[in-house]
């Protein structure tokens, strides 16, 4: 096992630069998922770090190597892809064995690795069926193995799971979360479903228009997002974002109403380049009014969505629409006038000239 150093990482293709001077640090044993919406440069960062394309500037190390002009089997990596093709002849046994006989092993080891692997992938029972006796998930497991098997320095995983269905795929991740704490492996998960990359990994690099947005744990990242787009890309719903201005101690609307500030906040909103800033509020820490109160601002309801243990609403806010999270048993109606109360200890503050988190001077 070993680390993986990406540093000031460049590709192009014509104008475009689907990977934009990325730095980041994969320590040796962490999970670390690339997250980002579609067309970010997820997968091209991977394939970066597994040799598959070339760089158009900046260095990758595995371990302590620079492996820059390195062909990707010499770089002591296993990619699993969103697309498993296992071998629909081979038992699964076989499918394991297979790319160790390749290499010339010597029988004995092979079967050594290849019963190692289906116990920690808890496929034992299941090596000699061939793929279409399997489910999804334990195809996906095979497909697992296959990397597993050749004991690699780091692990490469392009959306393995989206495939699977919904059921599935949760199963499927508690699955891979324990099969990296077993290995202590290092691995660098791609994935466009934020809930996906909270959940299993260490750290996450957001991603957006290929360059990093943030990196850092996911609990950091959740509480402290740098900018708006991973304000609203990470969390589920997203952190509700209405533009306002910042005078004084307040922040006010030109629906004419305002909102006192803690002296900490008045301080960051100062510290925007104009009178212009956004204020972010993530749905469990708002409070619903059906009357005026002090700290609350009034909106009107758009929609509610009751879903058992927890009903979401969206309410209309100077413009904005903010999602709350409310008890199932709170009666809400759809235009009813409420008031919405923030937390002044948890709000967000970002400038809307630059997007970017403000901070206290
Ligand atoms: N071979 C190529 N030639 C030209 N442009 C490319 C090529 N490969 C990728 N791109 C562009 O680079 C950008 C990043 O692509 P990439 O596949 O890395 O995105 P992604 O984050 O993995 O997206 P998705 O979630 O849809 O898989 C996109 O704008 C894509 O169109
Ligand atoms: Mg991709």
């Amino acid at each position: 096992m070993a680390e993986v150093v990406l540093s000031h990482v460049m590709k192009s293709y014509g104008s475009l630069y689907a990977v934009n001077d990325v730095s980041f640090t994969v320590e040796h044993g962490e999970f670390v998922a690339l997250v980002g919406p579609s067309g970010c440069g997820k997968t091209t960062t991977l394939n970066l770090i597994a040799g598959l394309i070339p760089m158009s500037g900046g260095d990758i190390a595995i371990g302590d190597r620079i492996v820059n002009d390195l062909d990707p089997k010499d770089r002591d990596i296993a990619m699993v892809f969103q697309n498993y093709a296992l071998y629909p002849n081979k038992t699964v046994y076989k499918n394991l064995a297979f790319p160790l006989q390749m290499r010339k092993l010597p029988a004995a080891e092979i079967d050594l690795k290849v019963r190692k692997a289906a116990e920690v992938l808890d496929m034992v029972h299941l090596l000699e069926r061939k793929p279409r006796e399997l489910s999804g998930g334990q195809q996906q497991r095979v497909a697992l193995g296959r990397a597993l098997v050749r004991d690699p320095a780091v692990f490469l995983m392009d959306e393995p799971l989206s495939n699977l269905d919904a059921k599935l795929r949760v199963q499927m991740r508690s699955e891979l979360k324990r099969f990296h704490h077993n290995l202590n492996a290092t691995v660098v998960y791609v994935t466009h479903d934020q809930l996906e990359a909270v959940t299993m990994a260490d750290k996450m690099a957001v991603m957006n228009g290929g360059v990093l947005q943030q990196y850092d744990s996911p609990a950091n990242v959740f509480a402290n997002p740098v900018n708006t787009f991973v304000a609203s890309f990470i969390g589920s719903p997203a952190m509700s974002l209405i533009p306002l201005e910042a005078a004084g101690n307040a922040l006010i609307s030109p629906e004419g109403w305002e909102l006192p500030l803690s002296a900490m906040n008045a301080r960051k909103a100062a510290a925007s380049t104009t009178n212009k800033v956004i204020l972010g509020a993530r749905h469990s820490t708002l409070t619903l009014h059906k009357a005026p109160s002090p700290g609350s601002v009034p909106g009107k309801v758009y929609t509610v969505e009751p879903t058992g243990d927890v009903t979401f609403a969206q309410i209309f806010i100077n413009g904005a629409l903010v999602n709350i999270s409310l008890d199932p048993t709170v009666a809400l109606a759809p235009d009813e006038h409420v008031w919405v109360e923030f937390d002044q200890e948890r709000l967000h503050l970002f400038d809307a000239e630059t997007t970017m988190a403000l901070a206290a001077s």
